[in-house]
């Protein structure tokens, strides 16, 4: 781990150069470009010289349903500034504004975004695209905006109008807990920079062989013992279902779902350390800390499956108010194609039961119950016949190739993190792909979106989470937001090069990558 510390530095070094050696009579950084958002908008228009400034008497304006959003918008203006920034009704008079309005088109999610040098108007039909207005704004404000402490300097934001909603519905992150736990205040960490990016759904995978990161009340030893081991034995914990409810909230408050993942019938040597009845012969494995797969499963002909299942799926859907359930069902090589079949003929249904919308890996299209689920398709071929059929039966499909989207695999052969039985993925590897497209059979309006999962098996704490997921995740989630007739490497990687400082500031120890020219 030693390298990749140094690495780190000496990229963090690398950045900070060209800064210190910017002759003091250069004009100040201009505000960054309309056109320089991430990820790119659908539709900007820039009016030369209109530029809003942001100054000591500057308020923030909104109704009442907007307040909350307002109010964080404020909280994030204020440390880069020191700025009072108060948070003001709507309908009070005077002061240069930012302004928060609720109303018009774009769908939940669209908004309007409009500078002029009087105000700065976001405008939205619902309060998420209020939301996605800020995240812009904040981009769109020179990057000190994100330091920590107090930078003098003009604080200006050019004018125009943008005009945004998103491609795609869903556009999700993945972080495994099972094969290494990570903390609340670290899920936390991550929802705060993937919402930057406009990415809505958090995908949790909550349980494998190595661990059950979940509190179960009914099937209580499922969490004694910290939960498992981990990978290496260095990833125990779990989540008590405050814990677990504190997070969705944190969440909410984003416009970001949380998704619960309970893998089976595969990966759940954990469940059964904690209970031997869940295995067919009823003995207890040993507890695994290696990162072998498709050795475990669930008995298909026992009672006591179905039991455990429907009360873990009950439990989960009560602490879930997002409309997904993930139930795994991935690499279950010690399941018969028959029993799996068997299995997911009754476990599909039974997330229905518990009022969700049954969502699985790829390989649950095998059951003709998947028809009304959502699959997430997470193989390397650009070709897969079961899940195209499904796809022609109904199912839906959030696209996650692994050799493109899943951002655990190494950028490339001296990444001292990461796997690589993907392949490398370097960015522009996780950007030069389109989802309607990649996957025979498999196009709009089937296709609801992407999602990045990131595995633990190498992870251990926040900093490795960062390395791994920026710049690829900002690169997955401008597929899933941006139009199509937007996607274009030049302009991305020029846009990533601009945004690194902002990262550098935050404190996110992002991989700088030898493809992007960062400034
Ligand atoms: C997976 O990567 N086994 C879904």
């Amino acid at each position: 781990m030693a390298n990749h510390v140094i690495s780190r530095a000496l990229a963090a070094a690398a950045l900070t150069l060209p800064l210190v050696a910017t002759p003091a009579t250069a004009a100040p950084p201009q505000a960054p470009a309309l056109s320089s958002v991430i990820p790119a908008p659908a539709q900007v228009t820039p009016a030369p010289g209109a530029t809003f400034r942001l100054t000591a008497l500057t308020a923030v304006k909104a109704a009442p349903a907007a307040r909350k959003i307002a109010e964080q918008l404020a909280r994030e203006l204020r440390p880069a500034t020191g700025y009072a920034l108060p948070v003001l009704p709507a309908t009070l008079p005077g002061l240069p504004t930012i302004s928060l309005q609720l109303g018009g088109t774009g769908g939940r999610e669209g908004y309007t975004l409009t500078v002029t040098p009087k105000q700065v108007t976001i405008r939205a039909a619902a309060p998420a695209g209020l939301y996605n207005g800020t995240r812009t704004l904040l981009q769109l404000l020179p990057k000190e905006i994100d330091s920590r402490t107090v930078v003098r300097r003009a604080w200006t934001i050019n004018g125009g109008t943008i005009k945004d909603l998103p491609r795609y519905a869903y556009r999700g992150a993945m972080l495994d807990l099972a094969r290494h736990f990570h903390t609340p205040a670290e899920v936390k960490a991550y929802i705060d920079e993937i919402s930057r990016f406009k990415v809505n759904y958090l995908h949790l995978h909550l349980t494998d062989d190595q661990g059950w990161r979940i509190r179960i009340d009914s099937w209580p030893r499922l969490t004694a013992g910290d939960g498992g081991p981990g990978v290496d034995g260095e990833g125990p914990g779990f989540l008590t279902k405050a814990e677990y409810s504190d997070i969705v909230r944190y969440a909410a408050a984003r416009y970001v779902t949380i998704v619960p993942e309970v893998d089976m019938p595969g990966h759940v040597n954990a469940a059964q350390v904690a209970y031997p009845e869940l295995t067919c012969d009823g003995v207890a494995p040993p507890p695994r800390t290696d990162t072998e797969v498709g050795y475990s499963s669930l008995c298909i002909s026992s009672e006591t499956t179905y039991r455990f299942v429907e009360d873990v799926i009950r439990e989960l859907a009560a602490l879930t108010p997002g409309p997904y359930l993930h139930i795994g069902g991935d690499e279950a090589h010690a399941t018969s194609e028959a029993d799996y079949v068997t299995f997911q003929n009754r476990v599909l249904p039974l997330v229905k039961k518990y009022g969700k919308t049954a969502y699985g890996w790829n390989e649950i299209t095998k059951s003709p119950a998947a028809a009304t689920a959502v699959a997430q398709f997470w193989g390397t071929t650009t070709t897969n016949p079961t899940l195209a059929a499904a796809v022609a039966n109904g199912t839906k499909v959030v696209m996650s190739p692994a050799n493109k989207a899943y951002i655990d695999q190494k950028y490339d052969p001296s990444t001292p993190i990461g796997l690589s039985w993907a392949g490398y993925i370097e960015v522009r590897d996780a950007y030069g792909w389109d989802p309607a497209t990649h996957l025979a059979g498999v196009t709009d309006p089937a296709v609801i979106g992407v999602e990045a999962p990131l595995w633990s098996e190498t992870l251990r704490d926040l900093d490795d989470i960062e390395f791994l997921a920026f710049p690829r995740l900002p690169a997955i989630a401008e597929l899933g937001w941006s139009p199509a007739a937007t996607h274009d490497w030049d302009s991305f990687s020029a846009r990533l090069g601009a945004y690194g400082p902002r990262w550098t500031l935050r404190g996110i120890d992002f991989y700088p990558s030898p493809q992007v020219d960062w400034q």
